[in-house]
């Protein structure tokens, strides 16, 4: 085997924080469950970049195939035609709308990425990992993958099978092709996994991934020649590369590989993979092997995130409820959408969205506990001190239980999120500190003490008041990767920036040291954070 004993790599640290989304196919436009993966990647990023670490995040789209050359057909257009305006008119206008803030969109159909897979493929093929042989079996165009006759499902008729996860009929394809050699990765992956343990998250994914390794993994097909929209084999060009083999490489592509070195060394191995666990065997085994056997370090993590389900089946192009996730942002906002569904669903597990769930935590969560709190403290800062946030000089065991919130919030988010990727986990954890702060307002009654016009009375309310307001000053930096827009808008209404500078210039280091917001600040009502809910738009 070629490939040499440089492969090993958890230990590698590349100096920046350097995330990935799967690269979409673009038969049709986005729908909740990739942005259910991008706002996640996007999120984590931004928590990083809260840290103040060096970030990169990656997006883009997966341009070859078979299923995208059909739909093209279809629509009576060349494949690249097709690529290029659902690129530009869906999938990078939805991210831009959901505020993502990646740094770089790939597409597999650039010659940035196709030049150097080519590079990358004709390495392998000179170290003797890919060889030439024939194939036959059912596949499935949806899934474009080779499928096992034991996982299908049974047809309309006797010779009928379906794909177990498009529920459509799979083709039988004979062809001869270009293999590589996987079979010869079965123990080094399964002795990377032992290894580092936290390759692949959460444990059930884990699981999942080392019984299918553990039985005898077969060599891959890699190549396909009954149609030609995807990568030419350098060597063989009736060939073009199997659209999976292809699509892995964005990640490095993307990075520098072959064409930039210092940034290359920079981004590589990624931090975190983030897919969905329907693909999780081809970032976990395959791009691993594929990997190993080019001498590439291999990434730190791949995180699988579960289904967002319809009707206990996983939401897809084939299968939508006909929500689109702009239905979802006209009504609720794009920040609450952000929230939703990290909050709503753990991260790992299937969840299922549905109204009356969104809604019910847009006004308790959102409106009631959080926008009510930011509205009633600069509405009194407003009355009580004409928006000019008062001193603290009275606090006592009440603050100090704030104080002490918010240490703990902090503490837990930055695990949770940052490191854990449990992100319903860490939200919740910022949301109990802003809970914590309104069982403060409501005890501490500043509305009466403001009657009471003793200077010791003076004094508490001063310091009531302050005390809310620096607690939201920190809520905005802890809310500012999962809500930026809210965020801005609180950071703006508190007079921090004035003080403070640039929301995106604070850092989580920083963020619980009591009293960063300066006595004297600004304090103005701005705009209601979270709006009450027109009546719900009729199907
Ligand atoms: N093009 C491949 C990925 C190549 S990566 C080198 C692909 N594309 S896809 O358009 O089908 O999108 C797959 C990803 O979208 C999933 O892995 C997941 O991250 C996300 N989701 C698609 N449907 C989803 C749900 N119903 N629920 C959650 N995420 C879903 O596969």
């Amino acid at each position: 085997m070629a490939a040499t004993e440089d492969h090993s790599t958890t230990e590698a640290q590349s100096p920046a924080y350097y995330v990935t989304t799967p690269i979409y196919y673009v038969n049709d436009r986005p729908h909740l469950g990739h942005a259910y993966t991008t706002v996640a990647g996007d999120v984590l990023t931004r928590w990083h970049r809260q840290r103040g670490e060096k970030v990169w995040y990656l997006t883009g789209t997966d341009e070859h195939g078979q299923k995208i050359m059909r739909t093209a057909e279809a629509n009576g257009v060349t494949p690249q035609e097709w690529c290029d305006k659902l690129v530009e008119e869906a999938w990078k206008p939805l991210w831009q709308h959901l505020d993502i803030a990646n740094d770089d969109f790939i597409r597999t159909t650039q010659k940035r990425h196709t030049d150097r897979v080519q590079e990358f493929v004709q390495d392998l093929h000179d170290k003797g990992e890919i060889y030439k042989g024939g194939y036959e079996g059912p596949y499935c165009v949806g899934c474009e993958e080779y499928k096992l006759p034991g996982e299908l499902l049974p047809g309309a008729t006797e010779d009928e099978k379906l794909c177990p996860v498009h529920k459509r009929p799979v083709e039988w394809l004979e062809e001869e092709n270009y293999f590589f050699r996987l079979s010869a990765y079965g123990t080094r992956l399964l002795e990377h996994y032992a290894a580092n343990p936290d390759f692949i998250q959460p444990a059930s994914a884990r699981n999942e991934v080392l019984r299918f390794v553990e039985q005898d993994l077969k060599d891959l097909s890699i190549s396909r020649s009954t149609f030609n929209w995807g990568v030419p084999l350098p060597w063989d060009e009736k060939h073009v590369l199997y659209v999976w083999v292809d699509a892995l490489q964005n990640y490095i592509t993307a990075a520098g590989y072959g064409s930039d070195p210092e940034r290359f060394a920079e981004l590589w191995p990624a931090s975190v993979h983030l897919v969905g666990k329907d693909i999780l065997r081809f970032h976990a085994v395959i791009w691993p092997a594929m990997l190993m056997a080019a001498g590439l370090p291999l990434p730190k993590r791949v995180v699988a995130n579960g289904w967002l389900m319809v009707g206990g089946e996983k939401m897809s192009k084939s299968n939508l409820t006909g929500i689109a996730p702009t239905d979802l942002t006209s009504h609720f906002g794009v920040d609450a959408y952000r929230y939703y569904f990290l909050r709503a669903i753990p991260f790992g597990t299937d969840g299922s969205f549905s109204w009356e769930d969104f809604t019910a935590r847009y006004t308790s969560e959102l409106a009631n506990d959080f926008g009510n709190l930011a509205s009633r403290v600069a509405a009194m800062v407003g009355k009580y001190y004409e928006g000019s946030l008062p001193a603290a000089t009275a606090a006592g065991d009440a603050e100090q239980a704030v104080v002490d919130g918010l240490k703990k919030a902090v503490e837990e988010a930055d695990r949770k999120i940052g490191e854990e990727l449990d992100f319903a986990g860490g939200i919740a954890a910022i949301f109990e500190f802003i809970k914590l702060v309104n069982g403060y307002l409501s005890e501490q009654e500043p509305w009466k003490v403001a009657k009471d016009t003793s200077p010791e009375g003076q004094a508490r309310l001063a310091t009531i008041l302050y005390t809310s307001a620096e607690a939201l000053r920190a809520s905005a930096v802890l809310l500012n990767p999962l809500m930026p827009a809210t965020a801005e808008k609180l950071w703006v209404s508190l007079g921090a920036e004035e003080s403070l500078g640039a929301l995106a210039a604070q850092t989580i280091a920083t963020v619980a040291d009591w009293g960063r917001l300066p006595a004297g600040a600004t304090v103005t009502k701005g705009d209601i954070l979270f709006p009450r809910l027109e009546e719900k738009p009729s199907a």
